[in-house]
């Protein structure tokens, strides 16, 4: 009888520039992990860091107890997390831990539920940070690639990305405020020019066709968004230099890394990723923000480890 798993989800990028809610990539930037054991009862949290150790305000422990819940399950649950994710620089922390607790849930009480379901049960977790369920960052974790949610019912797609497209996130030295992604989705427009949709539109179709057509350049030169990013970037110090800098080391493609407030630069295992990484710290440097640069690959989605 299985007593115990262990499961070690990816970071994410959502967003990718014009699809808001609605893209994720898995990057192998950093990870999460999250063991499950089954206890006498009720649900308790060992955690190192200085997380919530309230089920009901921690990512895991709140996908923990309403699988629970959910599917009657009358063990107790102890959850340990170990965090590799920095939580709060839009690479997905919260939706990682969500990702593996549900997939671990799911294999310590053999539910064998299906890849739609388990990303929905995921999805919980995310209102312990961003306040309201967004999936582009579960589906993500949970599947890895990149993934397109659509919505109600939902449904996640999963595409296999190219193997030389790479990344590289900046994330810049700055005391994030709690509830981040909650406070930075207040400061998206509520009414948006219909041109303004018409070139997110045409950008996300064409990100989508570079992920389906393994073309690591159109994904890149399509990652354009010109709605929440004008709105956002106010928030992230030198986001224009740092932009300006990566293209002009020869990323194709730069935008915030979800809700920010790193930023990510799309291309390819040809392009010069030390002198983008370099070049995206200048920019930051430029606006006196500190910095950390990681250059990543799309990564698998959440696995199981033995331990
Ligand atoms: N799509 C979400 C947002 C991702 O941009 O608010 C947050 O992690």
């Amino acid at each position: 009888m299985v007593t115990k798993v262990t499961v070690k989800a990816p970071a994410s990028t959502a967003n990718l520039g014009p699809g808001f809610d609605v893209f994720g990539l898995a990057i192998n930037a950093f990870f999460d992990e999250i063991t499950l054991r089954k206890a006498r009862s009720g649900i308790s949290i060992v955690a190192d860091d200085n997380l919530p150790k309230n089920p009901n305000d921690n990512t895991a422990g709140l996908v923990v107890s309403n699988m629970k819940r959910r599917f009657k399950i009358k063990d107790g649950i102890e959850i340990k997390i170990k965090k590799g994710i920095p939580a709060g620089f839009g690479m997905g922390s919260s939706a990682a831990s969500a990702a593996a607790a549900a997939v671990a849930f799911d294999k310590l009480f053999n539910l064998k539920l299906d890849q739609d379901s388990l990303v929905w049960l995921a999805g919980y977790g995310e209102k312990a940070s961003a306040g309201t369920i967004h999936y582009d960052n579960v589906a993500a974790s949970v599947l890895g690639g990149f993934v397109i949610v659509k919505a109600d019912p939902l449904k996640v797609i999963k595409v296999a990305p190219p193997t030389d497209l790479r990344m590289c996130v900046a994330i810049p030295t700055l005391d994030v405020p709690r509830k981040k992604t909650e406070f930075s989705r207040k400061v998206i427009p509520k009414r948006i020019r219909l041109s303004d949709s018409i070139l997110n539109l045409s950008n996300a179709s064409a990100v989508v066709a570079g992920f389906m057509a393994k073309d690591t350049s159109l994904i890149g030169r399509s990652v354009v968004d010109v709605i929440v990013e004008p709105a956002r970037k106010h928030m992230i110090p030198g986001f224009d230099q740092v932009k300006k800098n990566a293209l002009k080391a020869g990323a194709m493609g730069v935008a915030i890394s979800g809700a920010g407030p790193s930023v990510i630069a799309f291309a390819s295992s040809r392009s010069d990723m030390a002198r983008i990484s370099k070049a995206m710290s200048r920019g930051f440097s430029s606006a006196r923000i500190g910095s950390r640069t990681v250059i990543c690959k799309p990564s698998k989605g959440a696995a199981s480890m033995k331990k």
